[in-house]
Order: structure tokens, then sequence, then C-alpha cells
């Protein structure tokens, strides 16, 4: 069970829990990252609890609500994990069907879906939030129309899975969708049961804007693997500039100084971008932020200096556009640029052998541009 502030809901949740799993074997585990006393009342109900109930208090929050799980999945006693909120969105009466139906053998997870034949979403805030559910839930499938193909509820924060079946080095937790990181990450037996998805029944959601951030990145991951995240944000800085150049062109701006003001805020925007959302899981073994973003700024402004002559000259004596030249060039920038981010400014620290050969080189060039991705 991942915790974030839900101190009023964990007495009720271990009662109702407790109900429900009687005669089998059977504990909780809470992974919290509360701020407020859950953590007091999750011990003060574990000394008097038939159920064995563990808390790990984690004192940082690494990959949120899914980094949590992960972690539950590994402390756990038993292969058989159970997922669900601690915030009674998820009924615990449901929990004996799902570990019945895991048990039979023939699934590896069993989802507890809000869309299925019977089931509800009603517990959804309001109609945005129905609207923002469906939307995605729609276009997750799309995007990964054969594994997600037995699923209609990749979103649910409610399952159970037989820990064996699941491959935890592989999952890449980052935020609320850790159902759609297991699933799109291995092919595995799916089987859902419908169910109703309640209010809360006490505190706040904990969902935002930087959710949905979170969430976007991963699909992008999951689907396309780190070179093409690099490429999306490479993309979106491409765009950046040919703008940015357009403008100062159009105000009358020379286009050589339109095209360094376009590149430099492109570096800065870029850099941000990528330490978010395509290096993340890279930035704890490697150097400091700003010693990055110098090797990152150093590389990029070296690059842009070669690119900018280049350029001018393919205007002068190409007679093309000096956007259409700007694009050329910065497509022709982008398989060095992520090569030098994956292997310089992201490489772990260095911890005594040198690592030499150039085979070593390829490998890892390999291993970063083929991150997970499906066919
Ligand atoms: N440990 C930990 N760390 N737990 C967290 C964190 C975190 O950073 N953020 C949230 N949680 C916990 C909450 O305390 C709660 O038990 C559970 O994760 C779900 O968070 P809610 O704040 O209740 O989110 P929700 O109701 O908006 O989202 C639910 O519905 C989504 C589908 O619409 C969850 O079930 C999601 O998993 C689900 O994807
Ligand atoms: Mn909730």
């Amino acid at each position: 069970m991942p915790t974030y502030n839900e101190a009023p809901n964990v007495v009720e949740l271990v009662r109702r829990i407790s109900a429900a799993v009687v005669g089998r074997e059977a504990e909780i585990i809470f992974v919290d990252d509360s701020t407020d006393d859950t953590p007091d009342v999750v011990r003060a109900v574990a000394a008097s609890s038939r159920l064995p109930i563990r808390l790990i208090h984690r004192a940082e929050k690494t990959g949120g609500l899914g980094g949590a799980v992960v972690e539950g999945f590994r402390a756990a006693q038993s292969d058989t994990c159970l997922v669900m909120d601690g915030d009674l969105q998820h009924p615990p009466e449901k929990i004996p069907e799902m570990l019945d139906r895991l048990a039979r053998a023939d699934a590896d997870v069993v989802v507890a879906s809000r869309y299925a034949g019977g089931g509800t979403a009603h517990g959804l805030a309001d109609r945005t939030r129905v609207l923002v559910s469906k939307t995605s839930t729609a276009v997750t499938k799309a995007m990964f129309p054969v594994r997600l193909r037995d699923v209609t509820d990749p979103m649910t924060g409610f399952f159970a899975v037989d820990r064996r079946a699941i491959d935890l080095a592989t999952l890449r937790p980052q935020g609320f969708k850790i159902l759609l990181e297991i699933l799109a990450r291995k092919s595995l037996r799916i089987t859902e049961v419908p169910f109703d998805f309640a209010d809360r029944h006490a505190g706040e959601s904990k969902a935002s804007f930087l959710q949905g951030g979170h969430f976007i990145a991963q699909l992008a991951a999951l689907r396309f693997g780190k070179m093409s995240l690099f490429a999306v944000v490479g993309g979106l800085g491409a765009v950046a500039n040919l703008f940015v150049v357009w403008a100062l062109t159009a105000v009358g701006v020379n286009y050589v100084i339109a095209a360094v003001i376009a590149a430099e805020l492109t570096i800065v925007g870029n850099f941000l971008l990528i330490e978010r959302f395509v290096f993340h899981d890279m930035r704890h073994a490697a150097s400091t932020f700003w010693w990055r973003f110098a090797k990152s700024f150093g590389f990029n402004n070296a690059e842009a200096l070669i690119r900018i002559p280049i350029m001018a000259l393919m205007v002068e004596t190409w007679h093309i556009s000096s956007v259409i030249a700007t694009g050329i060039t910065l497509v022709v920038a982008f398989l060095v640029r992520f090569v030098f981010h994956s292997l310089v400014v992201y490489a772990p620290r260095r911890t005594g052998a040198r690592p030499s050969a150039a085979r070593h080189i390829l490998e890892e060039i390999d291993e970063q541009a083929m991150q997970p991705g499906e066919i």
C-alpha cells in the first residue's frame, strides 16, 4: 500500500482489509512517504493488529507512488502481491476475489477495472477527471494495442500480481501509473475483475499536473525508448528554435544574430527537459547538476558554433532560406548530441577502472538507444 498523508484512513483501511482476508496468510506493507502523522498511526494500529503490518517509511520518495509499489514488491514475504490505494477508493472486500482469481494460475496479473462490465468510476472527482481518465486510457491502449488488448483499465491502481512473472529490475517507476509500467514492459497473462471506484474515505487526492507530465513522459519512454524521447525533446527545441529565428528575422534582426539567440534559448530549455524526462534515471549516478549543465551547455555551444557558419554557408551558396538551413543542420546534429549526452554528460561517476575499448563505447550507445520499448 503506497501512502502519502493518509493518516485518517489507516484505521478503517486495516479494519476492512483484516475482515476481508480472514483465514488467509497475509501481511500489509505500508510504503510511506508522508509528511503527516501517517507513520505514527500505522505503528499504533500495527501494535494491536491480528494481521502482521510492516511500515517502510522512506527518507527519499524515489519514483513517488510507483517507486513505493516496487519497494513493496521487493519487501513482500509472498510472491503474490496485491496493490491498492490507501484512501479506500479501492474496496478491500474485493481482495478475496482477486487473490482467488490469481491462484487459478492462468493469469500473472489480476486487474481490478473500473471500465469492465459492472465496474464504475463514480469516485473520480469531477467530469474533467472522467474525461482525462477515459481519454488517456484510450490513447494508451491505442499506443500498446497488443500488450494492452486484454485490459480495459491500464491506469487502475488496484491489482494483484505474481511477483515472479515481472522483472523488477526493468521497471522505471515514475509517478502514478505503475500498472501500465508493468504491463507495457513485458508480455503478461492478464485477467480483469470489475469494481466500483469509491469516493475517498478522508483526505484529498495527490493527483496533479506534474503527475500528468510524468505520465506523458512515461508513455513516450515505454513506447519509443530513450533515443526517441530525446528526439521528441530535440523536436520541440527545433520548433522553438525555428519560431525564434522566424520572429526575430521578421522584426528585422540579422539572421545570424537571430540564430545565435534562438540557439542559446533552446540549449537551456532542452537541457532542463532532458534532465527531467530523458536521463532522470541516470542523474543520481552522474556528476552534479551544474557540472552536467556545463558539459551540456559547452557541447551544444561548440556544436552551434560549427553549425551556424555551416548554415550561413548554405544560405550564401545554395540560396536556401535561413529557416530551412537551420532545420537541416539541427537534424544532422541530433545523433551526435544523443551520443554525447548519454556517454559523457550522464556518464556514471568514475569508480576506479577506466572503461576503455571502442567495443565498450559501442555497447553503451546500443544500450542507451535500445532502452525498453515495444515491438
Ligand atoms: N508512497 C507514496 N508516495 N504514496 C503516494 C504518493 C507518493 O508520492 N502519491 C500518492 N500516493 C498514494 C496515496 O496516498 C494513495 O494511497 C494512492 O497513492 C493513490 O493516490 P491518490 O491521491 O488517492 O490518487 P488518485 O485517487 O487521484 O489516483 C488513483 O486513481 C488513479 C486512476 O484514476 C490511484 O489509484 C492511481 O493509482 C490511479 O492510477
Ligand atoms: Mn485516491
